[in-house]
């Protein structure tokens, strides 16, 4: 099929070469003329492992980029791949959406035969149905007859979305009108995954609700850490206990600094705030968010209490990136850690195995080390907070430390002189 995809963030990026790789004819819009130079010259302008392979087999064939919505006339389909940040009081910023909606729909005037426009950005539900259906068609100048309006959110995790991308555990359709959601599983059809089907609004929820409850997941494992930290029980053990229950699940159950990232902290707000404009009181998402405000200044209590006061102390922060596998520090946990020691006036040493250009631009004045072994070097104390695989292999390291005081925020040192933040 013949599909534009519209925003060549991560989301679009990743969508755009999946397809392309499994045969669709794929043109990636985005405003960033660096962004599209790249993608054309196969190089791919986020860190994503896989991706470049890929656009180095689809891209001059199936695959383009593009500063012009000129494929959109001659698309079957048209995906929004645009961003939804969040405005001051939490909410879901539309504007992206819009315009990109209004460019889709002026795109569409001279078009013949039948389009659909497929929401993929995580977006408030109602959005797909009163925001860019109304852009689209008044822009065209065009009815539901001749434009049809899908909703089908992704599920990608970065730093593992090209896997994730391939192997669904679902794939979601919600549509305004039963033809233009088949047009949508038909890009699929190669996909072995369960398809839902339901309305716009429906899938939208879907995609909300999905997120919000990972992140309760992880909160309330949060909390339930905390509370064994105090009780001498490992956590771990805990969960993998709790975890083999298939009602319960493995996943997302690992206790620690806390969820970071694009997603989670944007999405449970957005979700909070919608339910508060409903006349619901939020009660379980506040929650979490409140639970996973408070890891990262309990991992700098817990340095504090062993370490005394941090005033002028060198302390080495490993791991800057949300999650392994990133350059991405939106919303790190890191980000609050470094805050606090700066605040109770200690020296901050950082290393990340990528992420240490990013969190450069939010903290110009820390020093950042070349590998772990400098950051730790006479450092006074070390807080891990990113579960980077490699920081598994530290060892001799910590022994160039001034003081051994080592906090975990995330399980994974394999070292056995770290304390856990809930464990
Ligand atoms: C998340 C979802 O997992 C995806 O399904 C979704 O598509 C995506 O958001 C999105 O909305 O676009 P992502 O934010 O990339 O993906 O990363 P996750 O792997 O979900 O991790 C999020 C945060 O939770 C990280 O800071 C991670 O360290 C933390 N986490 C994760 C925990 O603290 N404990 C866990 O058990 C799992």
């Amino acid at each position: 099929m013949k599909i534009t995809i519209i925003g060549g963030g991560y989301v679009g990026l990743v969508t755009g070469a999946c397809f392309a790789d499994i045969g669709h004819g794929v043109t990636i819009i985005d405003v960033d003329p660096i962004k599209v130079g790249m993608v054309n010259e196969k190089k791919a302008p986020i860190f994503e492992p896989g991706l470049e392979p890929i656009l180095a087999r689809t891209t001059g064939k199936n695959l383009h980029a593009s500063l012009s919505f000129d494929s959109i006339t001659s698309s079957d389909l048209t995906f929004i791949c645009v961003g939804t940040p969040p405005n001051d009081d939490g909410s879901a910023n539309l504007s992206y959406i819009e315009s990109a909606s209004r460019s889709i729909g002026t795109a569409l005037q001279n078009a013949t035969g039948f389009h659909v426009v497929v929401v993929k950005s995580t977006v408030p539900p109602g959005t797909t149905e009163t925001v860019v259906l109304p852009a689209v068609l008044s822009s065209a100048h065009k009815t539901e007859d001749e434009i049809g309006f899908a909703m089908n959110p992704e599920f990608l995790r970065e730093g593992r979305a090209i896997e994730d991308f391939r192997q669904p555990d679902r794939i979601v359709i919600g549509s305004n009108q039963p033809y233009a959601g088949d047009r949508v599983a038909e890009v699929y059809q190669k996909f072995s995954a369960p398809v839902v089907r339901t309305g716009l609004a429906a899938a939208e929820m879907i995609k909300y609700t999905s997120n919000a409850f990972l992140a309760t997941k992880i909160s309330f494992s949060n909390e339930i850490g905390n509370v064994c930290k105090e009780l001498g029980i490992d956590v771990n053990e805990v969960m993998k206990g709790v975890g083999l229950d298939q009602r319960i699940g493995q996943q997302f159950l690992n206790a620690g600094a806390g969820f970071g990232g694009s997603c989670f902290p944007k999405d449970v707000s957005s979700l909070a705030m919608l339910a508060g404009r409903a006349g619901i009181d939020p009660k379980i998402l506040r929650a979490v968010l409140e639970v996973n405000e408070y890891q990262p200044y309990r991992l700098v209590a817990l340095l504090e209490k062993k370490a005394g006061n941090l005033s002028g102390k060198r302390i080495a922060v490993l791991g800057l990136a949300f999650k392994d596998n990133t350059d991405d520090v939106r919303d790190s946990r890191a980000i609050p850690v470094i805050q606090e020691l700066l605040k109770k006036g200690a020296r901050v040493v950082a290393f990340d195995p990528m992420a240490g250009p990013n969190m450069k631009k939010i903290f110009p004045g820390i020093d950042y080390a070349g590998s772990a072994g400098e950051a730790l070097k006479g450092a006074d104390g070390c807080l891990v907070m990113t579960e980077w695989p490699e920081f598994g292999r530290i060892d001799k390291e910590f022994e160039l430390m001034a003081h051994r005081i080592v906090i975990e925020g995330r399980r994974i040192l394999t070292w056995n002189g770290a304390e856990g933040i809930c464990w």
